[in-house]
């Protein structure tokens, strides 16, 4: 029987409990892409709140990366000062701290300037080294600043996702085509970030289907985790496109991702971690004993209550007063209308 609140291991990092709080982009980051004060706070708030792993949002592992707004990167020393104090946060609370490295779309230098936007297909093998070259340097980035862990950003239709999505990659060569061979350019990151950075916790996050005619389906998907469990992935977080689905409502349609997570779980030797939806703490831990998997992540219910999970572990069962509405998406620093309304920071 397991239960949220108890000590359990996710690979070789050993939490206090089974809640991850799932990458979240703040979009705080100053236009360098390095963490400023007000980001750093927000994650303190979320860590003291009581989650057993911070994920800390979409990280862009390139210079060139036109990203968004307010993105962070994790692409040169300047930024590494930065996840340094997002990692002893991490540790003054208790919590173990993983970065989500990420790339939006690649891009090249040519003839003086910059081609952004390239597809899977359009870039060569040269290319393809480039891209894991900018992962494990990032990696090594996060080494040095004390981070726990990376997770490869795989999902959500961002530049990985794309690349093993036979909706978006058409490549006839070794990383096109079958599942494995779509995969293989992940494959090739997480071993290359376990062999130059043997410390660090490598985890990815996955779409269980990339829910589009032609895109990344289930038995794809799984396919593509075992490849990298066996080339040193060690956990794997389950979400997939639209991730955030609104009108959640607790006990009727909490953990949208579920079958495939339980499925996978089944099937890997990894810990899998499923994100989506959670909102009571009586469906969480069915959901976690109804398979095997081991670890619950969230997102928008720690947006508008940051301090959740120790009021659950405080007895109080309630579940979460996030509604689901997606409005963060659209507010300063993603945080929660309600919380705005009421005219003080939730976070
Ligand atoms: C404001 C906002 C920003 C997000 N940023 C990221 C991100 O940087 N990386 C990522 O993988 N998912 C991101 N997500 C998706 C969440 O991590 C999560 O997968 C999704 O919201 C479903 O979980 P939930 O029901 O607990 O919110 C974001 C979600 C929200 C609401
Ligand atoms: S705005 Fe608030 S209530 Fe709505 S989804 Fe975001 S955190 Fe939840």
């Amino acid at each position: 029987m397991k239960i949220l609140f108890e000590k359990a291991a996710l690979g070789r990092l050993f939490l206090k409990n089974r809640l991850v709080r799932s990458a979240t982009w703040e979009g705080l980051a100053d236009g360098k892409g390095c963490l400023t004060r007000p980001l750093l706070d927000e994650c303190e708030a979320i860590v003291r709140g009581g989650v057993g792993c911070f994920v800390a949002g979409f990280t862009s592992v390139s210079d060139l990366d036109p990203g968004f707004g307010g993105m962070a990167r994790l692409s040169g020393a300047v930024h590494v000062a930065g996840f340094r104090r997002l990692a002893e946060i991490c540790h003054n609370a208790g919590c173990a701290a993983i970065v989500q490295l990420a790339l939006s779309e690649f891009s090249r230098e040519k003839n003086g300037g910059i081609q952004c936007g390239l597809e899977p297909c359009e870039l060569s093998e040269a290319d393809l080294q480039t891209v894991e070259s900018l992962f494990v340097a990032a990696a090594e980035r996060a080494c040095e600043a004390g981070l726990d862990g990376v997770q490869i950003h795989a999902a959500h239709g961002f530049f990985l996702s794309r690349f093993i999505s036979p909706a978006w990659n058409r490549r006839t060569d070794a990383f096109g085509g079958s599942p494995e061979n779509r995969g293989r350019l992940l494959a090739h990151i997480v071993h290359a970030i376990r062999t130059v950075s043997p410390s660090l916790h490598v985890s990815m996050k996955v779409n269980s289907s990339d829910f589009t005619p032609g895109g990344l389906e289930p038995a794809e998907s799984l396919a593509i985790c075992k490849l990298c469990a066996e080339s040193g992935l060690e956990s794997v977080e389950v979400s997939g496109n639209g991730t955030s689905v609104p009108g959640i409502r607790a006990g009727v349609n909490e953990a949208y991702f579920k079958d495939f997570a339980l499925l996978l779980a089944e099937q890997v030797e990894i810990p899998v971690i499923l994100v989506g939806g959670h909102r009571s703490p009586a469906c969480m831990e069915a959901v976690l004993n109804e398979g095997n998997i081991g670890f619950l992540s969230m997102s928008r219910p720690l947006i508008r209550e940051p301090d959740l999970p120790r009021r659950w572990q405080a007895g109080d069962s309630a579940s979460a007063a996030c509604i689901s509405c997606n409005s963060c998406y659209h507010t300063p620093g993603h945080q929660c209308v309600f919380t705005l309304k009421e005219g003080g920071k939730g976070r």
